[in-house]
């Protein structure tokens, strides 16, 4: 049996984690590691946290993205923050349509930066598809692409399967869209192929250079960096800045802000939401 956390393994660990996703975790979460890895070190082997580390460091291609699954936080939900879904309903949806519609724009790509099991890209993709109906322009919804992108292999194997349990799949969502979009397959709920197919979700370190991703129109960064350190999110959101399309958005969490972090992004307000544009 692994033996207790000691502080000098959760420094060691701690740096691990900053190192390899930018988690920085504060100093009352020795009790975070111990109990997120305490099963894991005993698996493995481990007879104490330092020589849990040593094995990740020995072997970090198969053994440190099990870490980082574990200690990621993949909690997330279908149309998270009703402030957000509002502003996306109400003005930002909409105006993409309208912009397609009078040609401005031919695609919008969207990339939803730490997608976890896929809830946030799918009720995107449900309310353009809802959007673009209610407009009477029902095949926009094609020109419109998201990428769901996470750390956490778990998440992106949940997410491309688009298949969730009676708990996961009522978390947010009305019993009409649950009605109108899920297909009850034994115990789980499996997710309309139409709402999957302007999707993609791939593994992405938001720790790597962006320049593989290409560009896009909007970019939801929702209730990560608040796991980052303050340097790695003014880097992180100067990162995004460069991937945004001239006058695209930004959105992240309820609880975030870029205060203190980036310049280069102009607040917009629409009703108790806030999201903010690229500055030219
Ligand atoms: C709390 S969930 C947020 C999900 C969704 N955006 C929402 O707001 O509901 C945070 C996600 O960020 C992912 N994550 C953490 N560090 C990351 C990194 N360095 N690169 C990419 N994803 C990361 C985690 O795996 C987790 O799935």
């Amino acid at each position: 049996m692994i033996e207790p956390l000691r502080t000098e393994e959760f420094h060691k660990i701690r740096e691990l984690l900053v190192h390899s996703c930018g988690i920085d975790l504060d100093d009352d979460k020795e009790y975070l590691v111990e109990s997120r890895l305490t099963d894991f070190g005993n698996e493995i082997g481990a007879s104490s946290f330092g020589d849990l580390h040593n094995k990740i460091l020995a072997d970090k291609s198969s053994l440190l993205p099990r870490v980082i699954d574990l200690m990621t936080t993949n909690e997330t939900f279908w149309f998270r923050d009703d402030s957000a879904w509002t502003a996306l309903a109400e003005e930002i949806i909409p105006n993409y349509v309208e912009m397609l519609q009078t040609g401005k724009k031919s695609r919008i790509r969207i990339w939803s930066a730490a997608s976890s099991t896929g809830q946030e890209a799918y009720s995107l993709s449900m309310l353009i598809k809802e959007t673009c109906e209610a407009k009477g322009q029902p095949s926009l919804f094609n020109s419109f692409e998201i990428l769901g992108t996470d750390i956490s292999n778990e998440a992106l194997y949940l997410a491309k399967a688009a298949k969730y349990n009676i708990i996961n799949v009522k978390r947010g969502l009305s019993p009409e869209r649950l009605e109108k979009y899920f297909t009850k397959d034994g115990r789980s709920f499996a997710l309309n192929t139409q709402i999957q197919s302007i999707t993609e979700f791939k593994f992405f370190n938001l720790l790597d250079p962006f320049d593989t991703l290409g560009s896009f129109d909007m970019v939801l960064c929702r209730n990560v960096a608040i796991y980052f350190s303050g340097d790695f999110k003014k880097k992180l959101f100067s990162k995004i800045h460069s991937t945004i399309n001239e006058d695209g958005l930004l959105m992240l969490g309820a609880s975030e802000s870029l205060f203190g972090y980036s310049t280069d992004f102009e607040t917009v307000e629409h009703s108790s939401a806030i999201y903010y544009r690229k500055k030219g």
